[in-house]
């Protein structure tokens, strides 16, 4: 038997940005904060000092935004750049190589802009400590020359507030996380939350559909906005092409148990991963790394992208000696037994 090839980079319920799949994703980001659903505490703080800063007639406090990706963060710099009437520049960490490629992006900001910076714990050191200073005091210390005859310059830049956006805050600087303002931890959406924002992009898009449809795509869409566009989109097809164009949730079972995502939106990487864990290490703990290389995948990959929806359901748990597979999940692939973690933590 041929074993095929897991294809992770076009996973459908991947919550990475993917150029062909999420190409629309831009008509349906949200512009205003009244119209961003979920993130309630998120959206509330923000409106705070939003208004704040615009009665004082300054810029906005550095913001940094962390949480799982696919959850909104550029979409809220964006909300955030439109509601204090300023201009949004785009870049990532990883985008930004030299410390000449910051330079040139903060002196050519107009006062007040916003500067997200996606990514933002993969910025090199080099980089991040001309950072630190345009954060602070708005300004840039320049070496001009090598050597000897090496001098340093001071130059100003206009007050700007920088959003940078990171799936783990844990990575950043201690250096760099002091000099955000504000920190903003984004959460996995509720079923209802993604139904609400299904319906809103059907809306849009003039696809026909109905609660209960909506429902279904928001309940196999692992918390995040993108997955549900996405699949929303997929459904759609099928919908049109097979049936009366009306998504239903009978439809959208039918499309999506055809894309091998079970109704708790679990495809065969997840399933693969649980049983991994049950078969070669007894349900668990095992550790991040070993797990990583039993999968081939990065450890990384699992801990920001695999694991958030994974611990949210319930079905895994991170403890001191490693991962763990709980009953729920052993139930949910039908397989007898469970993991002896609950008993080792009694020790
Ligand atoms: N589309 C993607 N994310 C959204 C959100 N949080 N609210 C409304 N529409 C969205």
């Amino acid at each position: 038997m041929i074993e095929q090839e897991m294809d992770f980079e076009n996973r459908i319920v991947s919550p990475d940005y993917n150029y062909t799949e999420d190409d629309g994703e831009l008509t349906l980001r949200p512009k205003t904060l009244d119209d961003y659903i979920g993130q309630d505490k998120v959206k509330e703080n923000l409106r705070i000092y939003i208004k704040a800063a615009l009665q004082r007639g300054e810029s906005l406090d550095h913001v940094l935004l962390y949480g799982p990706p696919g959850l909104g963060k550029t979409t809220l710099s964006g909300i955030i750049a439109r509601e204090m009437g300023v201009n949004l520049r785009v870049t990532s960490g990883p985008a930004i190589e030299k410390q000449g490629d910051l330079v040139a992006i903060l002196t050519s900001l107009n006062q007040g802009d916003v500067l997200f910076i996606d990514e933002i714990h993969r910025l090199s050191r080099n980089v991040e400590e001309i950072l630190y200073p345009a954060m602070e005091d708005f300004s840039l210390d320049i070496i001009l020359g090598k050597g000897p005859s090496a001098r340093s310059i001071r130059l100003d830049v206009p007050h700007f507030t920088l959003v940078g956006a990171t799936t783990r805050s844990g990575q950043l600087t201690a250096p760099l996380r002091d000099r955000f303002g504000v920190l903003l931890r984004l959460e996995l959406y509720t079923p209802e939350q993604l139904a609400d924002i299904v319906t809103r992009s059907a809306g849009i898009l003039g696809i026909p559909i109905e609660s209960d449809g909506a429902l279904e795509i928001a309940s196999r869409s692992r918390g995040t906005p993108r997955i549900a566009n996405r699949l929303l989109r997929r459904v759609r097809d099928i919908a049109q092409v097979e049936y009366d164009g009306v998504i239903t949730e009978e439809v959208a079972q039918k499309a999506l148990s055809r894309f091998e995502i079970d109704e708790l939106g679990l495809d065969d990487f997840d399933r693969k991963m649980l049983t991994t864990i049950i078969t070669n290490y007894s349900g668990g703990p095992v550790g991040l790394d070993t797990l990583a290389a039993a999968l081939g995948e990065e450890a990384v990959t699992i801990e920001d992208v695999y694991e958030p929806y994974l611990m949210q359901i319930g079905f895994l748990t991170r403890t001191a000696r490693g991962r763990c597979v709980t009953k729920l999940a052993y139930d949910h692939l039908d397989i007898n037994g469970d993991c002896d973690c609950s008993q080792q933590k009694i020790f």
